[in-house]
């Protein structure tokens, strides 16, 4: 399956603009993650880019119109699991077991942490942000109160990575789709 052909389904099932920078986002740290762990940053970019093609059609019934989606455009049985596993405990029963699985599970919601910590920043801007900047806001309950820090908390766990480089590895796969998913600021 070609890039091309995975942004024309995303675009058969979504069009929210919103949602298409958390696509970008994901897909961006997928590929910064598999570059790092060299792995196939094409499939990894894919799975990214692919995780929530069901949720701007079905919200309240999210990953479980997945399958329905992505079989029939050619997508494989283990393509599809990896995409159900990044609700696990939310709204999916599957656990998450290759890193692959544990890089979504735990960049999923910590993209959308580091742009609402952008928005906030007098550059507005991913492009001059530090770790730090990031655990300044973390303990802050009622900053970006929706965004489950417990969850991304147990993907570092499952990765055995610390937080700090969690964050740092994903504000640098951010930077690298800044203009694209409206974080580039003034800079
Ligand atoms: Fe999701
Ligand atoms: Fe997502």
């Amino acid at each position: 399956m070609t890039r091309d052909q995975a942004v024309s389904l995303w675009r058969q099932w979504n069009n929210d603009d919103s949602l298409w920078r958390h696509a970008l986002s994901v897909e961006a740290a997928m590929r910064h993650f598999a570059r790092k762990y060299g792995e196939d940053e094409e499939y990894w970019g894919l799975v990214g880019l692919l995780h929530d093609i069901d949720y701007q059609k079905f919200p309240e019934e999210h990953l479980k119109h997945a399958r329905e989606i992505l079989a029939p455009a050619g997508y494989s049985d283990s393509f599809i699991r990896s995409i159900e596993s990044h609700g696990w405990g939310i709204c999916s029963e599957v656990e998450p077991q290759q890193v692959m699985e544990r890089v979504l599970f735990a960049t999923d919601e910590l993209t959308g942490f580091i742009a609402a910590c952008a928005y906030v920043r007098p550059s507005h801007s991913v492009l001059d942000m530090e770790v730090k900047s990031v655990k300044k806001k973390w303990g802050s309950a009622a900053f970006a109160a929706g965004v489950r820090r417990d969850i991304i908390e147990r993907g570092a766990g499952m990765l055995g990575m610390p937080l700090e480089e969690l964050i740092g590895e994903t504000i640098l796969a951010l930077r690298s789709v800044a203009d694209d998913i409206g974080l580039k600021g003034n800079l």
